[in-house]
């Protein structure tokens, strides 16, 4: 009995390391191309502008020499705003006839909820306490008896049964069959 729980365990470890790392890789993918706070915290790589001129390193002289440079000193030519005047993140372009201009980093959608959580449709992948989310259609740790009406080829937290308490999911931990996640209200 032993044996097989190490052989299950050894099994559910390989089995769960995809989706920690998707997870991890969505973080990233979301931090470099929206806006989580304020323009002077960006650090994602939008590297054009909004009329898709092709920014300048901040730390070369051609086409235009900076007078702002970023921080970190600016090996790169990713959109910033290095100055409080601006009204928003920008960089000189490679274009010499434009010297800077603003770049259209639009802001993340905030995850909430609009309403009925039966409705969401959004990304959310974790448990109020922090577990990750099982996929509805797998099998393993846990075997789902509701699923989502689209099928579930994922582990987003969803309401299939209209639970009033709203969204959860079944998690990958063997010990935790499923839980609640928690998503503000959109204002
Ligand atoms: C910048 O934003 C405007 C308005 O949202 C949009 O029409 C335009 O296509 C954007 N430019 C680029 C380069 O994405
Ligand atoms: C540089 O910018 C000017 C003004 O927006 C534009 O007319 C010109 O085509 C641009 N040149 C290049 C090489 O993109
Ligand atoms: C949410 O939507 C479901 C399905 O449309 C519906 O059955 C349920 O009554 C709604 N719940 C609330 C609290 O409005």
């Amino acid at each position: 009995m032993l044996v097989l729980q190490l052989v299950v365990v050894l099994i559910l470890s390989t089995w769960a390391t995809p989706f920690t790392i998707t997870t991890q890789l969505e973080e990233v993918k979301h931090g470099e191309d929206c806006l989580d706070g304020p323009s002077a915290s960006y650090e994602g790589t939008r590297s054009y502008t909004s009329t898709g001129l092709t920014c300048q390193r901040w730390n070369v002289m051609t086409p235009h020499k900076p007078s702002r440079v970023p921080e970190d000193g600016g090996h790169h030519n990713y959109c910033r705003k290095p100055d409080l005047d601006s009204a928003g993140l920008w960089c000189y372009t490679t274009n010499s006839s434009v010297r800077w201009q603003y770049c259209n980093v639009s802001k993340c959608q905030n995850d909430c909820l609009t309403g009925n959580s039966t409705l969401y449709r959004g990304k959310l992948s974790k448990t109020y306490s922090d577990k990750i989310c099982q996929r509805w259609d797998v099998r393993i740790p846990h075997i789902p008896n509701l699923i989502p009406t689209d099928g579930g080829h994922h582990n987003y937290c969803r309401n299939p049964d209209n639970d009033p308490r709203g969204l959860w999911c079944y998690t990958t931990d063997p010990a935790t069959r499923w839980g609640y996640c928690f998503l503000p209200k959109c204002n």
